[in-house]
């Protein structure tokens, strides 16, 4: 992320208020160097579904995962090709189903049986075939933590005990596996491991139901730094593992839905010091904005890594809590290393936000106006969304 400080404060100025600024060069730079040989890579709306992102990964050239009705009408009206949209999602709502038939979508993820049969009568309804990748949730211990469940069990998908006896059902092809569980895994050696076991799942898998296995989708889950700002796994680091994985599977192509990856290092959040306090010796900056405009941090217990925008202060730093206006105390933004003399009217700026940021809020609770949005482009700011009174969507 590059945006100068100043030119983020400039626009806090014109802004009036919190927004998020999104680095549109420093993001299409990024995605068009994501390459592999045999790899798709889609793009999962539910990162950041803001149009001018989507455009950029357009431009890049990534298809789009969408998972839910207002996701598919964002990439339709950006003039997403209907082929290159898959339907993914827990829950595929009959409005949803029916917009992507319309509209011509043809590859979808079913998560359980009764999905399958749904899909069957959307088809046959079209009259047309659609592809269908099975969301498989594997038993299988990693190691390795995840906020996407990794061993728990979750909602996610066919539990082994519908993995057999695959309906056959006339308008739906059988194309490939999915399976999703790690998310946000900042080891290479990590996800190669956790790839190999998916691949040979799968493999395993479309021999016993009978089908080829044309399409390994891996989902996402590839890491960002929520520490170090800039900070992600090495894309090189990546192309043996994603080979290995293709090989054992034995899969015609390997496929990836990436959010964090692909926009999280690109978004900046930035927000007002209002107050300043002590409280039993623990020091305190409550800020306008919080977790109405970002509630990863209250969420899942990481925060976004944070810093002054305030040239000025340069005194050795200090342990600071940071608050946002929400009556509970759960409304905090983390606790970071920041000037001493951080203070009243000082600009903090927030990094890695370009995923799971402003639409992982809950923007209504207490009223307060919602984020901007504003993007870096050819070094000239657009003011894509203005921060919003309550008196807007308040009924
Ligand atoms: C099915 C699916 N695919 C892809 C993603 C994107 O994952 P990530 O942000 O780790 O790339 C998610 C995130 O929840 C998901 O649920």
């Amino acid at each position: 992320m590059s945006i100068p400080a100043q030119n983020l404060t400039d626009a806090y100025a014109r802004a009036g208020g919190s927004f998020y600024a999104y680095d549109l060069d420093a993001m299409g730079a990024h995605l068009s160097s994501l390459k592999a040989e045999g790899l798709r890579l889609w793009y999962a709306c539910k990162a950041n579904p803001l149009s001018a992102v989507l455009e950029c990964v357009k431009e890049s050239g990534f298809s789009f995962d969408v998972a839910s009705l207002g996701e598919l009408e964002q990439v339709l009206k950006i003039g997403a090709d209907p082929k290159r949209i898959l339907l993914t999602g827990p829950v595929k709502s009959d409005a949803f189903l029916l917009r992507a038939f319309a509209a011509g979508t043809e590859w979808f993820v079913a998560e359980s049986h009764a999905q399958l049969h749904r899909l069957e009568k959307y088809a046959a309804a079209a009259g047309r075939p659609v592809n269908i990748l099975l969301r498989l949730q594997l038993d299988w211990d990693s190691g390795a933590k995840s906020v996407l469940g990794g061993n728990k069990i979750t909602a996610f998908g066919l539990g082994v005990e519908d993995w057999g006896n695959l309906p056959a059902l006339a308008h739906l092809r059988y194309r490939g596996v999915h399976v999703f569980q790690w998310g946000n895994v900042l080891s290479a050696a990590t996800l190669g491991e956790v790839w190999k076991r998916i691949a040979e799942v799968a493999r395993q898998y479309s021999d016993a139901q009978g089908f080829a296995l044309d399409v390994l989708d891996l989902g996402g889950g590839i890491g960002i730094s929520y520490e170090e700002p800039g900070g992600m796994l090495e894309w090189e680091s990546l192309l043996e593992p994603l080979a290995e994985a293709r090989r054992v599977a034995g899969a015609g192509e390997l496929w990836m839905e990436l959010g964090r990856y692909a926009v999280g290092p690109f978004g900046t959040y930035v927000t007002k010091v209002m107050e300043k306090k002590n409280v039993r010796g623990e020091s305190f900056l409550l800020c306008n904005g919080g977790s109405q405009h970002m509630v990863r941090p209250a969420l899942v217990k990481e925060s976004f890594p944070c810093r002054n925008l305030n040239s000025a202060r340069s005194r050795p730093a200090k342990k600071f809590h940071v608050h946002g206006p929400l009556c509970t105390a759960l409304d905090c933004l983390g606790s970071f290393s920041l000037p001493e003399d951080s203070a009243e009217e000082d600009l903090l700026a927030f990094s890695q936000c370009g995923a799971y940021g402003f639409t992982e809020s809950m923007p209504y609770f207490l009223c307060h106006e919602l984020a901007g949005e504003w993007a870096w482009q050819n070094g000239n700011w657009r003011e894509l969304r203005k921060v919003e009174a309550a008196g807007s969507w308040l009924r």
